[in-house]
């Protein structure tokens, strides 16, 4: 399936171990269900039969948002330099931030981790992470629903990627158990419908010292502020937008309650890492306490190891 890594795949259907067989027109069949997975534009089809129309609501919501928002470029350049994005672009702030993030992951965590790795880049938008884990001598494979050529894996192929892009979902992935070195959820984790399911399909596929990554979903105090910021998000995008986005029961965020709790039932420890965003950021909670609003979002870097 890639051209240096041996990526063990796994059938998302019937989630038989046995492997997937490539076939002489290029797809992969699982040996078991017999159901086949084309690759198209560059990227294997790798969701279980009738799991993209029941995504198809959410997608077409989500992109409509995102590219309406100022998403995405005509240049392969652009792509090529992310999380570095030019100053005049209109989501500037967020790729700061996430560039402070990938920054933080290269200093202070991935040198600590080995070479050479298998990671699996969950949620990858349009790549830029796996681009970069490629440059650092890593193996990514880029894992997500959406193939919008601006905002989705489509837009990977600004990169010449050498490592896979794969349409599959969180909760199926097409990997057999304990193949897999890391696994990153970079600002996605908070799309998940049920927290349990997406980690214990994550620990699934790591093998047993494998390590498990989020970054960048938002974190609370209080689930209280975690609603409300639903709330605004919702009625923000529907006055803007014409959709609340709704379409799926996603998490939307996490609190470190939520984390102590899914630590205990997962038997894993969460180490917390807290890249630096700037003094703006940094006063945010304070600022928020003194004009009485709700509480605002931490993002910090976490690790899970199995206890
Ligand atoms: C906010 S974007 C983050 C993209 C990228 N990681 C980045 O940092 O630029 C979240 C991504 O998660 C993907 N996603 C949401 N739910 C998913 C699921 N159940 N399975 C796979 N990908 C999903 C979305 O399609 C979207 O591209
Ligand atoms: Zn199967």
């Amino acid at each position: 399936m890639d051209l240096q890594v041996n990526w063990e795949a796994a059938c998302p259907h019937c989630r038989a171990d046995c492997g997937l067989l490539q076939k002489a027109s290029g797809s992969l069949q699982c040996p078991q269900c017999t159901t086949a997975y084309p690759q198209i534009d560059g990227i294997w089809r790798l969701l279980a039969p009738g799991r993209a129309e029941h995504f198809e609501p959410f997608l077409r919501d989500y992109t409509s948002i995102r590219l309406a928002e100022g998403r995405g470029s005509d240049s392969a350049d652009f792509y090529r330099r992310l999380p570095d994005c030019p100053a005049n672009h209109p989501l500037a702030w967020q790729w700061n931030i996430h560039r402070r993030t990938f920054d933080c992951l290269c200093r202070r965590v991935l040198p600590r981790l080995g070479s050479g790795l298998k990671i699996l880049d969950l949620g990858a938008g349009v790549g830029w992470l796996s681009h970069r884990l490629a440059e650092l001598g890593h193996h990514p494979c880029a894992i997500d629903l959406s193939l919008d050529d601006q905002d989705g894996l489509g837009a990977a192929r600004h990169y010449s990627p050498c490592w896979p892009r794969m349409q599959a979902e969180f909760d199926r992935l097409p990997f057999s158990a304990a193949s897999l070195d890391g696994v990153l959820f970079n600002s996605s984790l908070h799309y998940s419908t049920d927290y349990r399911v997406t980690l214990g399909e994550a620990l699934r596929v790591l093998r047993p010292s494998g390590w498990l990554m989020v970054l960048e979903t938002p974190i609370y105090r209080r689930s209280e502020s975690g609603r409300q910021m639903v709330d605004q998000r919702r009625a923000e995008f529907e006055r803007r937008y014409g959709t609340a986005s709704d379409a799926l029961p996603s998490q939307e965020f996490l609190t470190w309650r939520m984390l102590e709790k899914l630590a205990e039932q997962m038997g894993i420890g969460w180490k917390v890492m807290r890249p630096w965003y700037g003094w703006k950021w940094a006063l945010r909670p304070w600022k928020a306490r003194l004009k009485r609003k709700r509480e605002p979002a931490r993002f910090v870097i976490l690790i899970a190891n199995r206890r």
